[in-house]
């Protein structure tokens, strides 16, 4: 890619505005990060002192009213994912954000709203879409080794969450700060997984509850089965009751072939690393039933080789695409459309599990 830098600011510079630092540093003549913001100042100067950022302030639009911006990151907890996405699109300037999109229905579409309104871009986190065990999986439906489509699609989330990590922060493991619990905050990576390989979901009837977590108010365990517009069935759980965690995150597609495959997403540990750095977690087609040679399936032994490909993480791989959106005036690879169809998966469960009814679901 060529072309002056791409000018980034991030907004929220705690633990995950980090990963992105290092990616965008990975950009290298690609994207510069020129100014960063947190509502804590003093956090907002350190991560400007430590990654070399000119420029902090003590809020969005603060940032924003500066100006010499093409694109913000943001990375505040969920309720917080929309006021400035919304901001920076009547600025002219593109919006990535952490996953989830936002949380809650109403908020996507004030920040799709504003973004066809003042024609900028928005992408969505989701960069465990670019595992190449993830990539295989997209191939394969893609070159129609599954059959026209994926017939039945199962998604994972099994992890582990303790006291000590959700007395991290005072914003998690409380509805009004964090939104939800599993669905909202660890489940929307494989929930996009599910979307992405099955297509739009069209009904959905859940459970949800809070079954071993007493000192957070939010769910802790969610299960759902859903029916997508193709005709396809789908079945989602979520814990973080899981202890030792297995699958991070993962799904299993059976094609209208007959065929199946898995991706699975799991914590690399220290003794099986092969390469200097890479990120905590990798993935691998568990299952592949595909009956063809010239497509096999990442092992897990592939999948730590890879790492993340020369790059520090695979939020680089993600962002270096929102950088050629912007360049080339096209879509990102994760819509904010993508982003709005998770939002509505979560809320549909926390909807359906208050009434007993299953909930329709539309763009
Ligand atoms: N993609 C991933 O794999 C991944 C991993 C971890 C976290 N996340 C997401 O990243 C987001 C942040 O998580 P985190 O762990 O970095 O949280 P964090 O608490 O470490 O950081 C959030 C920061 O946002 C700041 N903030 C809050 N409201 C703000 C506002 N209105 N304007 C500016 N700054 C504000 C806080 O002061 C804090 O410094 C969440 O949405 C989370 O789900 C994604």
């Amino acid at each position: 890619m060529t072309g002056s830098k791409i000018r980034f600011g991030i907004v929220g510079t705690g633990g995950i505005a980090n990963t992105h630092a290092a990616a965008l540093a990975a950009l290298g003549e690609d994207a510069e990060i020129v100014a960063c913001c947190d509502i804590a100042a003093d956090r907002a100067a350190d991560f400007a002192e430590r990654w070399g950022v000119q420029h902090h302030y003590d809020s969005a639009r603060a940032m924003l009213d500066a100006g010499s911006l093409d694109v913000i990151c943001v990375s505040t907890p969920h309720p917080q994912h929309a006021e400035p996405l919304v901001l920076a699109a009547e600025r002219g300037i593109h919006g990535v954000v952490e996953k989830p999109f936002t949380a809650t229905l109403a908020d996507a579409d004030r920040v799709l709203e504003a973004a066809a309104r003042f024609g900028t871009m928005v992408s969505t986190m989701s960069q465990r879409r670019w595992f190449p065990a993830a990539q295989r999986v997209r191939q394969a439906l893609d070159t129609g080794k599954l059959g026209a489509h994926a017939l039945l699609g199962e998604s994972y989330c099994e992890m582990w969450r303790d006291q000590a990590y959700y007395a991290r922060d005072t914003w998690r493991g409380r509805w009004d700060t964090e939104g939800g619990g599993v669905l909202m905050n660890q489940a929307p990576h494989n929930i996009d997984f599910l979307l992405w390989f099955m297509g739009p979901a069209e009904e959905i009837f859940g459970y949800w509850g809070n079954l071993n977590h007493p000192y957070v108010e939010i769910e802790d365990n969610a299960v759902a089965v859903i029916r997508f517009r193709s005709g396809a069935l789908g079945i989602l759980k979520g814990t973080v009751s899981m202890n030792p965690e297995r699958r991070i995150h993962g799904v299993t597609l059976v094609g209208e072939s007959g065929a199946t495959v898995s991706f699975d997403c799991w914590q690399v540990k220290d003794a099986e690393r092969r390469v200097a750095s890479g990120p905590w977690d990798v993935g691998s087609n568990d299952i592949w039933t595909i009956p063809d040679p010239a497509q096999q399936p990442v092992t897990k032994a592939d999948a730590i080789d890879f790492s993340s490909g020369g790059l520090p993480n695979f939020h680089a791989h993600q962002l270096r695409d929102v950088v050629g959106a912007i360049r080339d005036k096209r879509p990102p690879a994760v819509t904010g459309i993508d982003g709005r169809r998770v939002v509505a998966i979560i809320e549909g469960i926390y909807e359906s599990g208050k009434t007993g009814r299953p909930v329709k679901l539309s763009d």
